[in-house]
């Protein structure tokens, strides 16, 4: 069992750990992040990259770019098989953001995706610090669906109805020395579904994945005629990014 999270109340650390129920859902559901967001994360000239809490590698993929090594770290193995099925080429280690098992002072950059409202900040934030080569950056990302469009606001509404959503406060705050200051950008774009990738993406999130079955059957079915009223063709997104820079020693 790798380090425990922030999660440490156990429904919620349930939840942290129940992705690698639903990886396949996971990785037919969930969007990508919009070029424009990755390269406001990473510069173009970073030669060692690490995605912690990467999933089955939605963000590592996008990070690959010529002479750099992009490693990916995952506590679930679920997620990591999924993970190593989908990029078989690329590396996966198990680990956490609280215990990244890389040397100290060997990163350019770490990233985060979707991930850093699971970490204990206490343990995650001198851990990067730890990896980082001085002048390393630290990268947190989260995409949001836009609520201000309608039919994605009806569909917040069930979630919120049916399932009791973790608070997923984002801790950007708990961000401090020996990084500087947190830089947000936010980055406003729509992904192409279809109403079977809606479905699996309220199928991967955790607080769905940890219902009963019945109550689970009875919000995908609610998800289900939305959908069948709506048929939306994308769906639209706000990437919410911060950064913050490593102190030179
Ligand atoms: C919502 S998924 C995000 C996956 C991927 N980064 C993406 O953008 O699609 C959250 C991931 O965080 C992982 N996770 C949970 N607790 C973690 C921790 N303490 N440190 C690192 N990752 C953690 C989960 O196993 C899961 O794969």
């Amino acid at each position: 069992m790798p380090d425990m999270t922030r999660a440490e109340g156990r429904d919620e650390f349930r939840q942290a750990r129940s992705f690698g129920a639903a990886a396949d859902a996971y990785e037919r559901g969930r969007p990508s992040y919009p070029p424009e967001a990755v390269a406001w994360l990473v510069p173009q000239d970073a030669r060692t990259v690490v995605d912690v809490g990467a999933g089955t590698g939605k963000l590592t993929r996008a990070l690959r770019a010529p002479g750099r090594e992009v490693v990916a770290v995952e506590p679930s193995i679920g997620m990591r098989e999924q993970f190593s099925h989908v990029l078989p080429d690329m590396r996966v280690l198990d680990g956490t953001g609280e215990s990244i098992p890389l040397p100290d002072a060997s990163v350019d950059v770490l990233v985060c995706a979707q991930a850093w409202h699971w970490v204990n900040p206490d343990r995650a934030v001198p851990e990067a610090a730890r990896v980082l080569r001085p002048g390393g950056r630290l990268g947190l990302v989260w995409n949001f669906r836009d609520v201000s469009v309608p039919w994605v606001a009806e569909l917040d509404r069930i979630l919120r109805d049916c399932a009791a959503a973790p608070t997923n406060a984002r801790q950007v705050e708990h961000v401090g020395a020996p990084f500087g200051p947190v830089e947000r950008q936010d980055f406003r774009w729509s992904h192409p579904v279809s109403a079977g990738e809606v479905v699996d993406m309220v199928a991967s999130r955790s607080y769905v994945i940890t219902l009963e079955p019945a109550a689970r059957e009875e919000l995908l079915s609610r998800v289900r005629t939305l959908l069948d009223a709506e048929r939306p063709a994308e769906m639209p997104y706000v990437t919410e990014c911060h950064r913050a820079e490593l102190a030179a020693r």
